[in-house]
């Protein structure tokens, strides 16, 4: 099995949460056999679409732009199995990395329009990638990314195999909680190898993915905030908040 892992955080190993969690599933895919690629959009030249068609009309199935998506990355998408979307939420959805890639992979579709079952559908021209979608956000709520499930079940519909959501992402890196945290990325490790051996997570395992660090969401803002006012007073960013070992 061939699966293809993009991760759209701007932020480098070890600071991203979406790269912790990413790297968590991976781990229990390839223990189940499969090979994965990983790779870092950050990294990569991924022009925005300027919607001019000539990928469904002039030159089919090609893109004008000659960069690492036309390049490397779409023909890679074009011939995994499996393609995971492992993306930070902003605004309640993928950021604008990975949405430039989506949006990028239409030279993979036909223009013509399809009715099937009341919708209307452009024609893929080859066997799309099944969609596994991980998201992490800053807010302790699940339901922070109902909007993001929303749009990527329109998007993937019935080729959308999984959605990991982990909330309160930001504090998984702290020591107090090392142990939470530890039993979380088990179950994204065990999330990954049940995605490879039965195409899909059972209720348990997500269920222990999603498992709140903080039990008590006002007990978490608040010390989101006494965090956020000594970031302020110090004058100091998250990272180097971080780095100078305070507390
Ligand atoms: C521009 C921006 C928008 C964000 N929007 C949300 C949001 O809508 N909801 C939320 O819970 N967290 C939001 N966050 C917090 C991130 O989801 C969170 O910090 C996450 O851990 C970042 O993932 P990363 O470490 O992989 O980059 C936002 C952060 C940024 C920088």
């Amino acid at each position: 099995m061939k699966i293809l892992a993009l991760n759209s955080s701007p932020r480098g190993d070890g600071v991203s949460k979406t790269g912790i969690l990413l790297n968590a599933l991976i781990k229990g895919m390839e223990e189940s056999g499969a090979n994965v690629e990983n790779v870092q959009l950050r990294k990569k030249s991924v022009r925005q679409c300027v919607g001019c068609y000539t990928c469904w009309t002039k030159t089919p199935g090609i893109c004008v732009h000659n960069d690492d998506m036309s390049k490397e990355l779409l023909p890679k998408w074009l011939e995994a199995d499996i393609v995971i979307y492992a993306t930070p939420l902003y605004h309640y959805t993928v950021n604008a990395r990975m949405k430039t890639f989506i949006e990028r992979t239409l030279p993979a579709w036909e223009p013509f329009m399809h009715r099937v079952d009341g919708r209307t559908h452009h024609p893929i021209r080859r066997k799309p990638p099944k969609a596994v979608v991980l998201s992490v956000a800053g807010f302790p709520e699940l339901a922070v990314f109902s909007y993001l499930s929303s749009y990527v079940n329109m998007l993937f519909g019935k080729g959308l195999l999984a959605e990991i959501y982990r909330p309160a992402s930001e504090i998984m890196t702290f020591p107090i909680f090392q142990d939470k945290t530890g039993a979380i990325l088990a179950a994204v490790t065990q999330g990954g190898r049940e995605l490879v051996e039965s195409g899909k997570i059972s209720v348990q395992t997500m269920g222990n993915i999603a498992a709140p660090i903080v039990e008590d969401f006002d007990a978490f803002a608040n010390m989101a905030n006494v965090f956020w006012k000594s970031c302020i007073d110090q004058g100091l960013t998250p990272l180097e908040f971080d780095k100078k070992n305070l507390v």
